[in-house]
């Protein structure tokens, strides 16, 4: 089983690289922001309370994403492996996930770490805005957004690099090349395996 965490700011371009992994390695997607886009879309009152957070910003409190996650992996107990994108996003969000995980004995091999600047984060989610629909995709919510990543999320790498599993790369290639970058990781892991 292959565990993979897609690491950067909003508008790195995780859910980007995230359906190119899946569709070759043959993983599963698990998006915390599209599972809370969904609930939203149904109107489920998490769904509901969720909305709040996410049109400010902020980050939605770690219980309600970690039973999300939690029941996701649950109904993909036989796949081979999942690329987690936008997860986890606080210290103790990554600390579940480890615990979860060694309950599994699968933790995670690595972190791709997407490393794009700033002025290029509003231009790619700016750009998107125009065909999202996304409500947090406007110039003051993703400046909260990026305030958020910094402050709660950034520190998340020396969680990581502790582990030895962080991979840095440069995100400011095109699609197809940082594509080719996460491949050859990925392969490199595989075949050392
Ligand atoms: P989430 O949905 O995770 O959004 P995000 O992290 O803000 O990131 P984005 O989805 O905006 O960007 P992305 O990195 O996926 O980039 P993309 O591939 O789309 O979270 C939203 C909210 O939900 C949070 O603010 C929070 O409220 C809540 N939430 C979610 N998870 C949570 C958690 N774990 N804990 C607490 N709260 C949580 O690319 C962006 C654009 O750029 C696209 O148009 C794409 O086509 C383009 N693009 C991509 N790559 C390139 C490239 N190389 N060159 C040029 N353009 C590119
Ligand atoms: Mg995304």
């Amino acid at each position: 089983m292959l565990n993979i965490v897609l690491f950067g700011a909003p508008g790195t371009g995780k859910g980007t690289q995230s359906a190119l992994i899946i569709e070759k390695y043959h993983m599963v997607h698990l998006s915390t922001g599209d599972l809370l886009r969904a609930a939203i879309a149904e109107g489920s009152p998490m769904g509901l309370e969720a909305k709040k957070y996410i049109d400010q910003g902020l980050l939605v409190p770690d219980d309600v994403i970690l039973r999300e996650v939690q029941s996701t992996m649950l109904k993909n107990t036989q796949s081979k492996g999942f690329v987690f994108d936008g997860f986890p996003r606080t210290i103790a969000q990554a600390e579940a996930l480890d615990r979860m995980l060694a309950e599994k004995n699968t933790p995670i091999q690595m972190i791709i770490y997407l490393e794009v600047g700033e002025e290029e984060l509003y231009k790619r989610i700016l750009h998107r805005s125009q065909i999202s629909g996304r409500t947090d995709d406007n110039e003051e919510t993703i400046r909260k957004r990026i305030a958020v990543y910094e402050s709660q999320t950034f520190p998340l790498i020396d969680y990581y690099d502790a582990q030895g599993k962080v991979i840095r790369i440069d995100g400011m290639h095109t699609i197809d090349q940082v594509f080719v970058e996460i491949q050859k990781s990925i392969d490199d892991y595989l075949s050392k395996k």
